[in-house]
């Protein structure tokens, strides 16, 4: 009986419910616009509400609104896949065993494929693992310039050119967001060594800011319409960049217009006014300085937390500014984990493990290449001998917040094994570092000699020496938190590798790194492939290209100084880099990289640009539609460009231009367009590039504007920022 009463009042209830028709809130209403629902969901949220939605609840979320079945927002690193789960309030890995992710190659490799589809389905493969793994925001990718080989992170940047590092960051953004997951771009800005980034105070001219170090994140924001971007540690004019007036508030907020959010690098905000007023959206890892261990549950003490309550309960702060984070905060959700119509996502498939490999491919330089050394056909040689810890070290582990822990990763060595047998491939280590640590430098706990030794008896009677070393993930070298120590290959290897070419002549050096490095044993060496972090398939990829499966065709994204000193920043002295501690100077101002190089005449041992193939291409001349243009035209540019050689293969062909008589001081030339051309062997194609004449612009500080001057202006087609095939001049009036 009782029972019967309370199914009829239950009926009751939802009769009464259906007549009264209760209407979804607007805020849920997808059939909305998302401003509406934005302003619907604002109206909504108490002052507490508010202040909780703008800071972290753990070292990767904040919590939403639980009431209005808001949810929580989940980050993860970034940028070469989605890292392994973090313990909520420790930096310590959480331990979770369906975690274990795909490893796509090092933004540098990325950029060095000179090739936009491969960043969007780059971008789209990272999407999908993170959708999967419920993030809505990864955090990269990355486009701090590359300004000088020092740089701990400059593996997870995408090189020294502008334009270069534009084009390729919008693919990955728009890939990466259409899962319904934001790309987070970093670190805004002038983040460009990791040595006192926590406080190095960037005195910077606003011609190399804006022609430099904003334009990929501008073509980020503006052309890849991305949502989320994160200060960065350090300062510029005084002021700390995650919540600067100038760079966020006036540039990224005003001058681009962007809409998403700011988020903290983790433990970048140092005060809560700032934060308020200075357009920071996000406060994440306050108090953990990025890396270390922070007060635990402190969370409640954030600047943009209690503090920032206070503030504006005094009426020290205004509501306003806290509305537009909370709008941001909003317009986010709507855009990624309330959008109902987003994908579900994909985690480790064989097809993002192809995407991986297709990407290393096409990012390994082929550097030199005497008497053909390369490519080692299969069964050309019956004892290949490998030499080098690079060829079995792990290299997705390590490095700093972009560590992965991965369902595959294929080493050098196995990848070797696979391609020529496993009893053809002969392996010992010749040198050995530590253990991969974060923030300190474990020493080797190897005994050089020995290794040595090992390796040189190894390597006497070889058909054929693969020396597979460079640099590694740890402290002080391709890591974040530190600056390399030295230009040069550290464990020994200049010496191990001068000793291995005493002892056979035919060995070929195959480097691992995110950076350039000195190579005084360059003369000696018959061949050099300029490899990179590759991720899960890095020995299958290796071992493609080192056998002629794949032709190499990437492109070096940085230049390679002779020595350190020939580098522009470094060439100032401590002052520009790395600068007393407190301040440094961007004294090679606009100067960067192979603008440096080819403006003093210091040529690079190898330029930006540069790579070779296992074939040869031939460049005809370069034309032009006009002689003259108008500042609104576009130039078209084209040449023929041929495969003359014996094997399929890909160009990518490069388009420079210089002015001829500017009235400020520009580089001698800037890349201005490209283009990766696949050409069967014989074939010829012509190749059309196009150049709108506002890109011929310079940034005049005076003015606070981009100037085209007319003038003559030349134009370069190239194979690199060196070698220049063909040049045309015409007008602009
Ligand atoms: C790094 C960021 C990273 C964040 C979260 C910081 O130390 O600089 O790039 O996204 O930590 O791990």
């Amino acid at each position: 009986m009782k029972k019967l009463i309370l199914y009829g009042l239950i009926g009751l209830f939802a009769l009464q419910m259906k007549a009264q028709n209760i209407p979804i809130p607007l805020y849920l209403d997808d059939s909305k616009p998302i401003e509406v629902r934005v302003e619907d969901a604002l109206s909504r949220l108490t002052l507490e509400e508010k202040i909780a939605m703008i800071h972290a609840q753990s070292k990767f979320s904040t919590p939403g609104v639980p009431r209005l079945g808001i949810p929580e927002i989940w980050m993860s690193d970034g940028p070469h896949g989605v890292r392994m789960e973090i313990d909520w309030d420790t930096w310590n890995h959480a331990g979770w065993t369906n975690d274990s992710c795909t490893a796509f190659p090092a933004l540098t490799c990325l950029a060095a494929t000179f090739n936009p589809e491969l960043s969007m389905k780059y971008g789209n493969a990272v999407g999908e693992e993170a959708r999967f793994r419920k993030k809505d925001i990864i955090l990269g990718p990355g486009v701090n310039i590359y300004r000088t080989p020092m740089n701990g992170r400059n593996f997870e940047y995408m090189g020294e050119d502008p334009y270069l590092a534009s084009k390729m960051v919008v693919p990955y953004i728009k890939g990466v967001q259409q899962n319904g997951v934001s790309a987070c771009l970093k670190h805004f800005a002038l983040n460009n060594q990791e040595l006192w980034r926590g406080h190095i105070d960037v005195e910077i001219s606003d011609r190399a800011l804006y022609e430099i170090y904003l334009p990929a994140f501008k073509a980020g924001v503006m052309a890849g319409g991305v949502w989320t971007v994160m200060g960065s540690y350090n300062k510029y004019r005084g002021q700390y960049c995650s919540h600067h007036e100038r760079l966020i508030d006036q540039i990224l907020k005003g001058e681009w217009k962007y809409d998403g959010i700011v988020v903290t690098d983790w433990g970048s905000a140092h005060d809560t006014r700032e934060a308020a007023l200075y357009g920071l959206d996000v406060e994440m890892g306050t108090w953990t300085n990025g890396l270390t261990w922070g007060e635990s549950f402190a969370y409640d003490n954030y600047y943009l937390s209690k503090p920032y309550l206070k503030m504006i309960e005094k009426g020290e702060l205004p509501i306003s500014t806290l509305d537009d984070k909370v709008r941001r905060v909003l317009r986010l959700n709507f855009r990624t984990n309330m959008d109902r119509k987003r994908p579900f996502g994909s985690f480790a498939t064989q097809e993002h493990a192809e995407i991986s490999r297709k990407i290393a491919e096409e990012g390994i330089v082929l550097m030199k290449n005497t008497n053909n050394f390369f490519p080692i056909v299969k069964d050309r040689y019956k004892k290949i001998v490998v030499i080098g810890e690079n060829a079995t070290r792990s290299l997705t582990v390590g490095g700093g917040s972009s560590e992965l822990k991965v369902k595959k990763e294929v080493s050098p060595l196995e990848g070797l094994k696979a391609k020529y047998g496993a009893d053809k491939v002969f392996y010992t280590m010749g040198y050995g570092s530590g253990p991969s640590v974060y923030d300190n430098f474990i020493p080797s706990p190897y005994n050089t000699d020995s290794l040595k030794r090992e390796a040189l008896a190894l390597a006497k009677d070889a058909d054929v020496v693969l020396f597979i070393g460079g640099l590694n993930k740890s402290f002080q070298q391709d890591c974040e938190g530190a600056d390399r120590i030295s230009y040069d290959l550290p464990f020994g290897q200049n010496e191990l590798i001068a000793d291995l070419l005493k002892i056979n002549k035919n060995t070929g050096v195959i480097l691992i790194s995110g950076n350039a490095v000195a190579m005084p044993w360059l003369d000696k060496v018959p061949a050099l492939i300029q490899s990179w972090y590759l991720g899960s398939e890095a020995g299958n990829a290796t071992a493609n290209v080192i056998s002629g499966d794949v032709n190499p065709s990437g492109k070096l994204p940085f230049s390679i100084p002779r020595k350190l000193e020939d580098n522009g920043a470094i060439s100032f002295g401590a002052i520009s880099y790395p600068g007393d501690s407190i301040r440094q100077v961007y004294k090679e101002d606009i100067l960067v990289g192979y603008r440096w190089h080819d403006t003093k005449k210091i040529p690079a041992l190898f330029p930006f640009g540069y790579g070779l193939s296992y074939t040869t291409f031939d460049y005809g001349k370069i034309t032009t539609d006009k002689k003259e243009y108008s500042k609104d035209d576009i130039i078209k540019v084209s040449f023929t460009l041929s495969n003359n050689g014996g094997i399929d293969g890909a160009e990518s062909v490069q388009l420079y231009a210089s002015q001829n008589k500017p009235s400020l001081v520009r580089p001698a030339k800037e890349l201005k367009a490209f283009k990766k051309v696949y050409l069967k062997s014989g074939e010829s194609k012509t190749v059309e590039l196009t150049l709108p004449v506002r890109d011929l612009a310079f940034f005049d500080d005076k003015a606070h504007s981009w100037v085209v001057e007319s003038d003559k202006f030349t134009l370069h087609c190239g194979t690199s920022s060196a070698d220049i095939k063909s040049s045309i001049v015409l007008e602009v009036k």
